[in-house]
């Protein structure tokens, strides 16, 4: 898989003379950071002859308005300026031994631009950018298995994307597959492996062992749905283009609304006998491409049920905890993001809701006079912000009245 089965039609634009140098310049550059590592000292003279190979979101959102605006409000346009990273990337330099090792572990992802700008202190404005509009559409291949870092960069003028041209546009552009159809854009990020051979990321494993390839659903078929909106503010887009857009918000499970659309929770049976109840719920990955909690381990998908009484409390709660555990050498369960990468040494306990797979749990509970209802939900737990306790969110709620 990759973006070379696609018809390549690279375009010029009028007057571009000085883009198509650029673009030359840039192959040039593309061999220097393709065989090197992040960190190397080719890319930091790259770095240092003071090329600024990546243009600003801004820019692209004067003509792709609606994109901009989605994208200005997802967590990639916030990943490397968040609070949240910036204080784990602050801890991650106790646990690797300094600064430097710990730039170097945490921020190509989170600012990729850095891979070729070398800019690990995120001064540069487009650093802080994080996951920006010309990272992704200059990526032009994705190798898994490569040495260092998984992409193949070649940042410049021509922007790779879904469409293919028959017309010039604002600029170039080529059709890749890699963004239209490949998981493995995403992939790049989101599936990650540590120095111990630990799987810290799985997302993209777990999509492959469940049935969405077979669907042909990649991560932009439920992460990029097409929504209304325009390519371009000024009209500029070819007569007859579809008036829709991929949404680039890209929401997870940060979300309420994606969290809904992933799982269900049904109450299939209530037997009551002798003062208890006895409850069997099932819950579903519906809708999920990949094992829910995902992404990191800090995550637990929380099913729980109790008896609410009348003032209202919910009393005798009983749950079953959803979660993937990263265990350091010691067998240390690992609840720290930078702990996670840097000293997960084995896979523990994962127990965590595959795709289109159900759990079948019972509950036995008392039920105490005055007791109201029987109340059954599901919360998600993140613990990624290492400043502050879980942040539940509550996903759903099933309740039974006890009125008789
Ligand atoms: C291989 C790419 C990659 C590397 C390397 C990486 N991250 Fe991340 N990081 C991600 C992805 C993808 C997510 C979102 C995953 C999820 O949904 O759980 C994330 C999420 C996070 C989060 C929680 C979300 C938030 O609020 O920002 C923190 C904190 C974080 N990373 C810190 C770090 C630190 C510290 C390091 C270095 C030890 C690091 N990351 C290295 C890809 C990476
Ligand atoms: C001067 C206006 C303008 C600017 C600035 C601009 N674009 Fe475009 N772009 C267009 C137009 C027009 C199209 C064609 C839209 C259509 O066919 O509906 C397009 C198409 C695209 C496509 C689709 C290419 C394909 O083959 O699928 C991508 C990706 C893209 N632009 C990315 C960017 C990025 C990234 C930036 C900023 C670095 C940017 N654009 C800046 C006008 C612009
Ligand atoms: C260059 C690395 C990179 C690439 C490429 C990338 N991501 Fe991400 N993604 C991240 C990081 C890092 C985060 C965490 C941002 C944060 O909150 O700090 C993230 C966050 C997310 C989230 C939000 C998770 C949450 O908890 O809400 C979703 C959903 C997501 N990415 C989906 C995708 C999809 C789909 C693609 C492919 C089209 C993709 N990503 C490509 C690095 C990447
Ligand atoms: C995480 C990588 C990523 C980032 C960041 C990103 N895009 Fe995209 N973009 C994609 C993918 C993947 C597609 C194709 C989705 C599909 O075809 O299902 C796409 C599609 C597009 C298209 C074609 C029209 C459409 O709606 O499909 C344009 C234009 C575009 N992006 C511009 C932008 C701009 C402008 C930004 C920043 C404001 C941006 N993109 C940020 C990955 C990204
Ligand atoms: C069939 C639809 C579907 C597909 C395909 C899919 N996802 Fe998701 N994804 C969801 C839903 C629904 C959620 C919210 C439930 C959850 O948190 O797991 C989600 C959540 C996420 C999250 C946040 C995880 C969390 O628990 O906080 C990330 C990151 C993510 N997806 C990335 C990806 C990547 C990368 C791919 C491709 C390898 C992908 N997704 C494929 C539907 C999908």
């Amino acid at each position: 898989m990759g973006s070379g089965t696609g018809a390549i039609r690279l375009r010029s634009l009028s007057g571009a003379s000085a883009r198509r140098t650029r673009g030359r310049l840039n192959v040039a550059f593309l061999v220097l950071i393709s065989i090197t590592l992040p960190g190397a000292s080719t890319e930091r003279s790259a770095a240092q002859s003071g090329a600024a190979p990546y243009e600003a979101a801004e820019g692209c959102g004067e003509c792709h308005a609606a994109i901009h605006q989605a994208w200005s409000a997802s967590p990639h346009a916030q990943s490397a300026t968040n609070p949240v990273y910036l204080e784990s990337l602050d801890r991650a330099a106790e646990v690797a031994g300094g600064k430097a090792a710990a730039r170097r572990a945490c921020v190509w992802c989170h600012a990729p631009t850095t891979l070729v700008t070398n800019d690990l202190d995120l001064n540069q404005p487009i650093s802080q950018e994080g996951i920006t509009c010309d990272f992704c559409h200059t990526v032009k291949d994705v190798d898994l298995e490569k040495d260092g870092h998984p992409f193949l960069l070649e940042p410049g003028g021509v922007k790779r994307g879904p469409f293919e041209y028959a017309e010039p546009v604002a600029h170039e552009t080529a059709f890749s597959s890699l963004h239209r159809y490949s998981p493995l854009l995403c992939a790049s990020c989101h599936e990650f492996t540590n120095g111990n051979g630990v799987p810290i990321l799985s997302t993209y494993t777990e999509w492959k062992e469940g049935p969405y390839p077979a669907r042909g659903v990649p991560c932009q078929g439920c992460h990029m749905a097409l929504v209304p909106g325009r390519v371009t503010a000024g009209g500029t887009e070819k007569e007859g283009s579809a008036r829709v857009v991929n949404l680039h918000r890209l929401v997870g499970g940060s979300s309420r609304g994606q969290l809904d659309t992933g799982l269900d929770l049904v109450l299939k049976s209530v037997r009551r006998s002798a003062g208890r109840v006895e409850l069997t719920v099932e819950v579903a990955n519906v809708a999920a491409g990949h094992a829910v909690p995902g992404g990191l381990s800090t995550k637990t998908l929380v099913l729980s049920a109790g008896v609410e009484s009348g003032d209202e409390t919910l009393q005798h709660i009983r749950s079953r905890r959803y979660r993937r555990e990263i265990e350091d050498a010691d067998g240390r369960v690992l609840k720290t993001v930078p702990d996670l990468f840097l000293k997960g040494a084995s896979v523990g306990l994962d127990n965590r809701i595959r795709p289109r797979e159900s759990r079948t749990e019972r509950f036995n509970l008392p039920i105490p006079a005055g007791a109201r209802a029987i109340v059954v939900r599901l919360e998600y737990e993140d613990a990624s912000d290492p400043r502050i306790a879980p942040v539940v969110i509550r996903i759903t709620e099933v309740r039974e009245q006890l009125d008789k």
